[in-house]
C-alpha cells in the first residue's frame, strides 16, 4: 500500500535514528515537520533509558524536546557533535541541498558544520536533478535595509519574496529577515553562494553544499533508499 506524506517522513526519521544514535552520543536535533519525527524517536530512545546529549536547531525544536524529556545543551557547551539528523527541501544527486523553508537555516548551517555525521531525512518528492527547479532559495539577512539586500539578491537573477506570518515579516530565531528567492534552477550553487555571501546585508543562505554526508529517502512503497 502507498504511504501518505505524514508515514513517508516517519518511516525515514526513524530509520535515521535508529540506524545513526547510539548511547553516550551528542546528538543534533533538525527543524521541520520531517526532522520532528526524528525528534519524537529520540524522545523514545531516552525514555527508554538512552543516554544523550542534544542540541537544537531551533526554539521550535527546542520546545518539542524539551517536551518529550530530552536533555538540551547549548551548542557552546559540547565539544562536538557526534550525528546531526535534518531535513532538507531539495536534494540534488550529488547530495547537495536546499534547506531553510521552515526559518531554520542559520543555525541548522552551524550545528551542520559542528557535527561529525550529517544525516538528511526526505522523502521521494524532495530529490530534484538540479537545486532550485522546486523551491526558491531562503537568504536570511538582517532587517536593516532589508529591501537594497533584496534588490541586491534579485540581481543574480531570482525573484526575491520577503517571507511573511502573519501579516508582517517573518522573524527568525536571530531576529533577522528571510527573502525566498526563486531561480528558474540554480545552474552552479557554489558560484552563487560565493556571490551571496559577501552581499552586505546577508546573514546566510540555504545552499548547504558538501553538508550532507548521508541522504536517506522514503519512497511510497515504504522503502528507504540512500544517496551516496
Ligand atoms: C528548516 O529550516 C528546514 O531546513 C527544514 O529542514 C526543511 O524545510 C524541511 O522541512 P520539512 O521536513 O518540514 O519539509
Amino acid at each position: 500500500m502507498a504511504q501518505d506524506e505524514p508515514n513517508l517522513k516517519r518511516i525515514v526519521a526513524e530509520r535515521a535514528v535508529d540506524d545513526h544514535v547510539r548511547d553516550g552520543m551528542t546528538v543534533g536535533l533538525g527543524t521541520g515537520s520531517t526532522s520532528e519525527y526524528a525528534v519524537r524517536r529520540v524522545g523514545e530512545l531516552v525514555s527508554g533509558g538512552l543516554r544523550l546529549k542534544c542540541v537544537a536547531t531551533s526554539e521550535r525544536t527546542a520546545n518539542l524536546a524539551h517536551g518529550l524529556g530530552i536533555e538540551l545543551f547549548d551548542i557552546n557547551d559540547v565539544p562536538h557533535i557526534d550525528v546531526t539528523i535534518d531535513g532538507a527541501d531539495e536534494v540534488d544527486p550529488g547530495r547537495q541541498l536546499i534547506k531553510g523553508l521552515g526559518g531554520a537555516l542559520l543555525r541548522e548551517k552551524i550545528v551542520a558544520a559542528a557535527s561529525m555525521t550529517e544525516v538528511i531525512i526526505v522523502d521521494e518528492s524532495k530529490v530534484v536533478d538540479k537545486l532550485g527547479v522546486r523551491t526558491p532559495l531562503p537568504v536570511e539577512v538582517v532587517p536593516y535595509g532589508h529591501r537594497k539586500t533584496a534588490y541586491a539578491l534579485e540581481r543574480k537573477g531570482c525573484k526575491a519574496t520577503l517571507r511573511e506570518a502573519g501579516g508582517e515579516p517573518f522573524v527568525t530565531d536571530a531576529g533577522n529577515y528571510i527573502y525566498d528567492c526563486k531561480f528558474e534552477s540554480i545552474e552552479s550553487p557554489f558560484f552563487l553562494e560565493s556571490m551571496i555571501n559577501v552581499m552586505p546585508g546577508v546573514v546566510e543562505n540555504g545552499l548547504f553544499l558538501n553538508t550532507a554526508d548521508v541522504v536517506l529517502v522514503s519512497h511510497p512503497d515504504g522503502t528507504v533508499t540512500k544517496i551516496e
